[in-house]
């Protein structure tokens, strides 16, 4: 009982922090597990199908769980500044922690290709925000060979302290289930965070917590599918910037959770992953941002297909907020925007021609 304090607090048991530690936290984790209601009713085929609504961690996206972890351990084992390259959530994370804990945090970001609310969260937070002529994945090969000499502590993925934080997320899901789902699908780009849900099934699993694991599904963009092809991907493309990403760090750990959970891999274009964004704003009134939506887009379309079998629990992770990516949400709906006269008149006639 009592106040919620944050993930670290609520599971330190399974996690790397001592009880006399100073913990840096913005209270993260607890996000809703949200059952669709209207989705499931007309595309269900008889699944319950649930959200897991990351959107709603402090800074808007899950790497939240990882980044009070790490900035935990980083700033108990003495770090007195953080590093990452990012697709912009990363860097938004990292940039708030630091600026909790009193310290500095330096991200590399793709020029350009970063959503504006990630980018404002970076600076706003006072990060030194270094953006470069290039993806991901060359700021990815840039911070692992600045981290090894430099005294920075790097909090991209690699850093085994953030999936420790971000398997918190399939804790909760069994804690608010009461059961381990049959399915968990998830959004896939470096693939840390399908090997930390991994990670957190398989601990409750060999605690005697849950009776069976779910099957691990990850979902890419098609123009960003390292998994779904086999090896890198040069040149990633997708609208879904978060997951615009050929090079994945977390390889060998993500195979293995699909592999042995009998899961799977599978991509969707960019139309795909922005038509199941709408959808779930539209149907649902949940926003997540694209990447994001690809969980749910490949859900839909597995459970259409009888891949993933009728009557089945599903949970799709909803990674990040809607807010975070406004220029993608306005394009896609700018056509509904009209414009009338400020008079009685023309406001009722816009309302009654709507009502019938
Ligand atoms: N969804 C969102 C919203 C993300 O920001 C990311 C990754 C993913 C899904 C994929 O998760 O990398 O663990 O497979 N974003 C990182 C970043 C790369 O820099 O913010 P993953």
């Amino acid at each position: 009982g009592g106040r919620y304090a944050g993930l670290i607090h609520r599971y330190r048991d399974r996690l790397p922090v001592a009880d006399d530690e100073r913990v840096i936290s913005l209270g993260e984790g607890a996000t809703p597990l949200i059952r669709l209601g209207n989705i499931a009713r007309e595309y269900g085929r008889g699944c319950d199908i649930y959200v897991k609504y990351e959107g709603l961690n402090p800074t808007g996206s899950f790497k939240d769980r990882g980044m009070t972890v790490a900035v935990t351990r980083a700033v108990n084992d003495g770090s007195r500044a953080i590093l990452c390259a990012s697709t912009g959530n990363t860097s938004a994370s990292a940039a708030a922690y630091a600026a909790r804990a009193g310290i500095r945090a330096f991200v590399l970001i793709p020029d350009g290709k970063i959503a504006l609310g990630k980018l404002a969260q970076a600076v706003m937070h006072g990060a030194e925000v270094i953006q470069i002529r290039g993806n991901f994945d060359d700021g990815m090969r840039l911070v692992r060979e600045l981290a090894a000499t430099e005294p920075v502590t790097l909090v991209n993925s690699v850093n085994p302290y953030r999936l420790q934080g971000q398997k918190t997320a399939a804790f909760e899901v069994v804690d608010d289930l009461g059961r381990a789902p049959d399915y968990h699908c998830l959004p896939v780009g470096n693939a840390g965070n399908i090997s930390a849900y991994w990670m957190g099934y398989c601990e409750y699993h060999a605690d005697g917590l849950i009776a069976r694991r779910p099957r691990m599904v990850g979902y890419q963009a098609a123009g960003a599918a390292p998994f779904v092809r086999g090896g890198p991907v040069a040149r990633p493309e997708t609208v879904a910037t978060a997951i615009r990403i050929g090079n994945p760090q977390s390889w060998d750990k993500a195979k293995a959770a699909q592999e042995d959970s009998g899961g799977w891999f599978a991509a969707f274009d960019d139309e795909a992953i922005l038509a199941a964004q709408r959808l779930l704003a539209e149907r649902e009134g949940i926003f997540c941002e694209p990447a994001s939506a690809v969980s749910v887009a490949g859900a839909l379309h597995d459970i259409a297909e009888g891949r993933i079998r009728p009557g089945s629990v599903v949970v799709c992770t909803l990674t990040g907020h809607g807010l975070k990516d406004p220029d993608i949400a306005v394009s896609q709906a700018a056509g509904r925007l009209r414009t009338v006269d400020a008079t009685l008149e023309a406001v009722r006639e816009a309302i009654v021609g709507q009502l019938a």
